[in-house]
C-alpha cells in the first residue's frame, strides 16, 4: 500500500493514539509538529511495530510550513488521509496564538493539502466540545469567511471578538470561538474538495486523557459528571474514529461534524457550570 496518512500534531495525544491506529491499517505515515525529539519518539515507535513513518517538523500556523509537509508527504505516495489534530487549548498560550494555531492552522493544513491530495482521500480537522457549548451569539460567524479572502482582515476580526471579553477569559474564548470556525470551515471546504473527490469531515472531541486533556483536568471532571460515560475519553477510542472517518469505504460522509464526547453535550453540559473560560 503506497497511502499516506499525514497527521498533524502526531507527537502527542490523539494524534499519536490516530498515528498508532492508521498505522495498523497500512498506511504510510508522515507526523508534523513544532517538537522534533516528541515527533521522533513516535516515528520509532511507529517503526518498532513495521509501520513506515517519518516525521518532518513545522507549525500549522506558518503556511509554507504546511505547504512543505504537503509536498513532502506527496512525494512518498498517494495522500489519502489527512488528520489535522494539531491545536492548542486555552491553558497552552496567549489569545492570538491560539487563534492563529487552532483557526489559521486549520485554513493552512486544507489549503495546502488541497494541491495533493489523491481523489479517494479525506481531509479531517479537529474542533472541540467548546465549539458546541460557547453560547452561539459569541460566535463572529460574518468573519469566518474572510478566511478565504483576506487572512489579515480575518485574524483582526477574530480577535476583535475575542478583546470583547474580559482579560481572565479571552484565551477561553478564543479557542471557543476558533474551534467552532474549525467546523464551520471544514463543513464549508467540503464543496471545494468535492469537485476533486476528496471529503472533508470535522470531529470533535469531549474530554479526552491526553497532555493537553491533562492540563484541563478540573474542567474536564466537570464534564465527566454530565456524561453519559462517567470517564474521560481514551485517545484510541477517538483514533479508531478518525480512522473509519478516513476510511475510503465512507465515500458518502463529508461536510459534517462528528462529535465523540461520551454524551457530554447530550447530557446537558454547561462552560457556566464551572471556572475559567470556555475551553
Ligand atoms: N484532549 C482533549 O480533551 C481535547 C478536547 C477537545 C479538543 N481537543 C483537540 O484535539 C486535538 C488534539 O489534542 P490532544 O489532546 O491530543 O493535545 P496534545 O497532546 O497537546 O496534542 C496536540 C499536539 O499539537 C501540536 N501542536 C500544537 N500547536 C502546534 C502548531 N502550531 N503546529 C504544529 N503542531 C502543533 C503539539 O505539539 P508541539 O507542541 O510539539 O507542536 C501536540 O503534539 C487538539 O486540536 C485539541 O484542541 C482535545
Amino acid at each position: 500500500m503506497d497511502d499516506v496518512c499525514v497527521i498533524t500534531g502526531g507527537g502527542s495525544g490523539l494524534g499519536r493514539a490516530t498515528a498508532r491506529a492508521m498505522g495498523e491499517r497500512g498506511y504510510q505515515i508522515v507526523l508534523t509538529g513544532r517538537t522534533p525529539a516528541k515527533l521522533e519518539t513516535v516515528v520509532t515507535e511507529l517503526r518498532a511495530t513495521g509501520v513506515d513513518a517519518e516525521a518532518l517538523a513545522g507549525d500549522v500556523a506558518d503556511r509554507e510550513s504546511m505547504r512543505q509537509l504537503a509536498r513532502t508527504a506527496a512525494k512518498r505516495g498517494q495522500v489519502t488521509a489527512v488528520i489535522h489534530a494539531a491545536g492548542m487549548s486555552p491553558h497552552m498560550g496567549d489569545p492570538g496564538v491560539i487563534m492563529a494555531t487552532n483557526a489559521l492552522g486549520t485554513v493552512n493544513v486544507n489549503d495546502a493539502f488541497y494541491e495533493v491530495m489523491d481523489a479517494r482521500g479525506c481531509v479531517i480537522d479537529t474542533s472541540s466540545m467548546s465549539a458546541y457549548l460557547t453560547p452561539k451569539i459569541v460566535m463572529p460567524t460574518h468573519v469566518y469567511p474572510l478566511s478565504r479572502t483576506d487572512r489579515s482582515r480575518f485574524m483582526r476580526g477574530m480577535m476583535r471578538r475575542v478583546h470583547l471579553f474580559p482579560r481572565t477569559v479571552r484565551t477561553g474564548v478564543a479557542y471557543g470561538i476558533s474551534k467552532h470556525f474549525v467546523i464551520w470551515f471544514a463543513r464549508t471546504d467540503a464543496a471545494r474538495f468535492g469537485a476533486r473527490g476528496v471529503r472533508v469531515v470535522s470531529v470533535t472531541p469531549g474530554s479526552f486523557d491526553t497532555p493537553m486533556g491533562d492540563l484541563e483536568s478540573e474542567e474536564s471532571m466537570t464534564y465527566v459528571r454530565n456524561s453519559a460515560i462517567k470517564r474521560l475519553g481514551r485517545p484510541e477510542e477517538i483514533a479508531h474514529l478518525y480512522a473509519a472517518a478516513a476510511d475510503e469505504r465512507m465515500g458518502y460522509l463529508t461536510g459534517t461534524d462528528i462529535l465523540c464526547d461520551g454524551g457530554c453535550v447530550a447530557g446537558g453540559a454547561s462552560p457556566f457550570r464551572r471556572r475559567g473560560g470556555t475551553g
